[in-house]
């Protein structure tokens, strides 16, 4: 990371962590399905330590879990002091991507396999946050249509 990454505070901006996170997912997303994607929400990001310039930063991107035409691509980053070796988890970070046929419409996804332990509760804990988040969506359009009058 260099000083055109910093914020007025001297730390990496988190925006440049993220765009990296996104970058790192839309690959991940790319790879598993062999077409183009796109980026319909990044779920969460949490930044858990700061980012200083000189550090160098790694962006591990894991694709979760598969629906029909959208996935999730979990994104850990960790920062290396080049001087000393230390590696510290900084941020991780949870994208649904959507494929796209040729045409730019939504397009199905290939399955994925969970076979290891850590597979199987990726999956398990994605499939967690995707629920989460449509119950979220149908309490909002009900509480929206509740307030409406009439
Ligand atoms: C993402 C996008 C393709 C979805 O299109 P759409 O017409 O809503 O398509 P659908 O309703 O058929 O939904 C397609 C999938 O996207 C998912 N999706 C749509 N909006 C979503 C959101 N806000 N959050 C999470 N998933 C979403 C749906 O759940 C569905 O998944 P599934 O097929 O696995 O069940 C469209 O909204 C889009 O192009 N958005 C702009 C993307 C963009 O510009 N990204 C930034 C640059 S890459």
């Amino acid at each position: 990371m260099s000083i055109t990454d910093a914020n007025s505070a001297g730390f990496v901006h988190g925006g440049i962590v993220m765009k990296l996170c996104d970058e790192a997912a839309g690959i991940a997303a790319v790879k598993h399905s062999r077409r183009r994607v796109v980026t319909a929400a990044i779920d969460r990001m949490t930044f858990l330590d700061p980012v200083q310039v000189g550090q160098l930063l790694s962006f591990k991107a894991t694709v979760n879990a598969v629906w029909q035409t959208s996935l999730e691509v979990g994104v850990r980053v960790e920062a290396e002091n080049p001087r000393t070796g230390d590696v510290r988890h900084t941020s991780t970070a949870y994208l649904t991507m959507v494929v796209l046929d040729d045409e730019g419409r939504p397009a199905q996804a290939p399955p994925l396999l969970a076979e290891s332990p850590d597979e199987k509760r990726r999956m398990r804990e994605a499939e967690l946050r995707r629920q989460n988040r449509l119950a979220e969506r149908e309490q909002i359009r009900a509480a929206r249509s509740a307030e409406r009058p009439g």
